[in-house]
């Protein structure tokens, strides 16, 4: 029997509407199986919540939905989970208290009986668990704590559970938001096994690369509305960031216009206390200088910059600023020696769900805002924040909102605003833009460049080379918690990065050339 021609589902007319948006009006997607079919949008667009009406999350106002044929009309993710329609969200959902296998089969745990008890089968579980990490290639010990281990391999079981329910519909939003080169090809093996198997997939992602690798059909949405359904091949780069954005955007990164100044901010030698981590990584920073910081996942790039910032303790070596030694114990300091740090893990740690957009915009710059007698000025405050929103264009129907309801994109946005807010000297950015669409990855591109013209100094931790390349004046390269190297000028190409941030352990690698 060949399916070739039917649809094996179908959305019509879907609407959506919460407190003060219409997240999706009138919209039709139509899914064949076998395929893998890229959603694309600007963050707030609808995606994640057009799979959620699918999927049972939210209920739809409007709209029907048919899978194989006949109606569906998913109570719960449960519902849909046994109609073979499984999601891997945004936002993990994982459970960090119990083991993998049991995050993998919870609430369908293979039980035994014995006399009148139903005792669940660990034995069973953990077999099951280690046929189907073997079936996917993927090496996670069925019987290890989720909450100890990384967060790829967390997204990682959460793809293991997908592909566990035998789903003929599998929908992945933003599943490669923190997997490395290594596990993304891995994942698109996958992705490749199921589509071969006849699954269909939606593959929501803003990575633009991975869409035209792994996309046969790319469905475009703009607030809230269907704008475009083509086969991948008929589309490039350019014309889909047009559907995405309404625009014609020829220009993905602002002239940096800056020089850089004086030195601002040296680190020398410094170590981590943990020994698995960074090494006797030394490196300045100039007034009104972009420094970009690459390396492969697991380079410890993150650690380090979390180390500069107070966040993790060193055990050798010094950061001074204007040939200060600021020796910085905690957060506090860091800020208080004109700091900012934009997290990696703005969805974890950066943002405080229940708290409003002013709330969770205005956090670290109450001291700031906040005179001799210990009153806070709400005015300034609550412009201030309201400006810094403005200016990212964060999607939210009033600064009141609680962030927690805002898209994945927008909180982040949020979290880039927090720290732009507090008008630090020297801002350090982990991935700064990291599941932003490109719109708003150029916005904050164009503050960055506007930063360093106004003589700040900024540090970019980033795995996108096009970024590294397009921003940064300079780019340190760390690989296993080496620095292995400084390219600047004409030597900013995608290849001697990849050269360096292998190098470390290879023969040609000599602590000088590192300097
Ligand atoms: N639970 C909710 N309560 C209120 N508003 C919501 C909720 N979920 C989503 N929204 C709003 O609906 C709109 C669409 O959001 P959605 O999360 O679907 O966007 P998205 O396309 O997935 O964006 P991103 O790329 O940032 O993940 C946004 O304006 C968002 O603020
Ligand atoms: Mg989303």
């Amino acid at each position: 029997m060949s399916l070739d021609n039917t649809n094996i589902l179908e959305m019509h007319n879907i609407s959506k509407a919460f407190p003060g948006v219409q997240a999706l009006k009138d919209v039709s997607f139509q899914l064949k199986p076998g395929t893998v079919h890229a959603l694309m949008g600007e963050n707030g667009a609808g995606k994640s919540t057009l799979m959620k009406c699918l999927f049972g999350i939210y209920k739809k106002d409007d709209g029907e939905i048919n899978l194989n044929g006949e109606i569906a009309n998913f109570k719960s993710s449960r519902d849909a989970l046994e109609s073979g329609v499984s999601m891997i969200h945004q936002e993990l959902n994982v459970v960090p208290d119990q083991s993998v296998m049991e995050n993998i089969w919870l609430g369908r745990e293979h039980t035994l009986r014995i006399g009148p008890f139903h005792l669940v089968n660990h034995k069973r579980m953990a077999s099951e668990t280690g046929k189907l990490m073997e079936q996917l290639e993927m090496e996670i010990e069925p019987r290890g704590r989720m909450g100890s281990i990384s967060i790829s391999h967390q997204q990682a079981c959460e793809i293991a559970k997908a592909v566990s329910y035998n789903a003929s519909v599998v929908v992945m939003d933003e599943p490669t938001s923190s997997l490395s080169e290594k596990e993304v090809n891995h994942l698109f093996k996958i992705i490749r096994r199921l589509r071969s198997q006849n699954v269909a997939v939606i593959y929501i992602s803003h990575k633009m690369s991975e869409i035209f690798q792994i996309a046969d059909e790319i469905s475009v949405m703009r607030d809230g509305e269907m704008v475009a359904t083509a086969p991948a091949k008929e589309l490039d780069e350019d014309k889909l960031i047009n559907l995405m954005v309404g625009r014609d955007m020829s220009q993905r990164f602002p002239t940096v216009e800056a020089i850089p100044g004086k030195v601002e901010m040296q680190v020398k030698n410094l170590t981590s206390a943990d020994e698995n981590s960074f090494k006797d990584v030394s490196f300045d920073l100039r007034r009104g200088e972009i420094l970009g910081i690459g390396g492969l996942v697991g380079a410890q790039r993150t650690e380090l910059v979390e180390s500069i910032f107070g966040l993790r303790p060193v055990v050798e070596g010094s950061v001074t600023i204007e040939g200060n030694d600021i020796g910085i114990q905690t957060v506090k300091d860091a800020i208080a020696s004109g700091m900012g740090l934009i997290t990696e893990d703005r969805r974890g740690a950066g943002i405080f769900p229940l708290l409003n957009i002013t709330e969770n915009t205005s956090m670290p710059s109450l001291d700031r805002l906040t005179n001799k007698a210990g009153l806070i000025d709400h005015k300034t405050l609550l412009k201030q924040s309201r400006e810094m929103n403005e200016k990212f264009k964060t999607k939210t129907p009033t600064m009141e909102t609680p962030i927690k309801s805002l898209s994945g994109g927008n909180q982040q946005k949020v979290i880039v605003a927090r720290w732009m807010m507090t008008l630090p000297e020297i801002l350090i950015m982990d991935e700064p833009t990291r599941g932003i669409d490109v719109g708003a990855k150029y916005e904050i591109y164009c503050i960055m460049a506007d930063l360093a013209k106004a003589g700040k100094s900024i540090i970019m931790v980033s795995s996108e080379m096009p970024e590294l390349i397009g921003m940064s004046h300079r780019i340190m390269v760390l690989c296993a918690g080496r620095k292995t190297g400084i390219l600047k000028g004409e030597e900013r190409t995608q290849e001697n990065i990849m050269r360096l941030a292998a190098m470390f352990g290879h023969d040609d690698f000599k602590e000088e050339d590192a300097s």
